[in-house]
């Protein structure tokens, strides 16, 4: 794997067209603001790797402000916002069609799979930012966690699975102010073999 300085953006893992998601908003979305990020986070790694190797800054390291200080602000909001959006865009593409034992957990967990739905999409309306299905190896189980911003509110030692951005960004320009809109356009456009991937790859790992 790539060190951080050195890291590749993904493209889109898709090229369907989507329902209700347009191609403009995700152009923006995957080459503007994702790349976006992908450039800052390397940009940051860079300077944190230049810091280390001299050592300068590291002295004046300050919890009010400091080169350091900025630099490490900076990093998780790039990276969580690198990682969040390919979570994101990994899930998309898809036809809807629930399958995988994705959803067999899914059901065990929160009840039934519509249940889960109406939880995460209820959380989608609360948070500002995110809402994910993680893996949570602390307790080897699935949870609904959410987010107002890439840098708050994750969760250390879990694995989002189901990531989506409900930043304005992702649906202004295709359904206004209309978020539930969005989010049920969402599953929609669900990939349930991507998400699957995903969990079968983490859902044995508890720390
Ligand atoms: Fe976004």
């Amino acid at each position: 794997m790539p060190s951080q300085t050195q890291y590749e953006p993904k493209p889109l893992p898709f090229a369907k067209d989507l329902i209700g998601i347009s191609k403009k908003t995700l152009e923006i979305h995957h080459d503007k603001l994702y790349l976006g990020y992908v450039k800052k986070m390397k940009e940051i790694a860079e300077q944190i790797k230049e810091m280390i190797e001299s050592g300068k800054g590291l002295e004046t390291a300050n919890q009010t402000y400091s080169q350091l200080r900025a630099l490490k602000d900076g990093e998780t909001f790039a990276t969580n916002g690198v990682y969040l959006h390919e979570h994101y865009f990994n899930v998309l593409g898809g036809t809807g069609e629930p399958k995988g034992s994705l959803v067999d957990s899914i059901a065990e967990k929160f009840g039934s799979l519509e249940k889960f739905v109406a939880a995460f999409s209820a959380s989608g309306m609360a948070m500002r930012g995110w809402v994910v299905l993680a893996w949570d190896t602390h307790i080897g189980r699935l949870k609904i966690y959410g987010a107002d911003a890439h840098n708050q509110g994750g969760v250390w030692g879990c694995i989002p699975i189901i990531v989506l951005d409900v930043y304005e960004h992702a649906y202004f320009i295709d359904f206004g102010s209309d978020r539930a809109a969005y989010i049920a356009d969402f599953w929609k456009n669900f990939n349930w073999g991507a998400a699957n991937t995903v969990f079968e790859k983490v859902k044995t790992i508890t720390l």
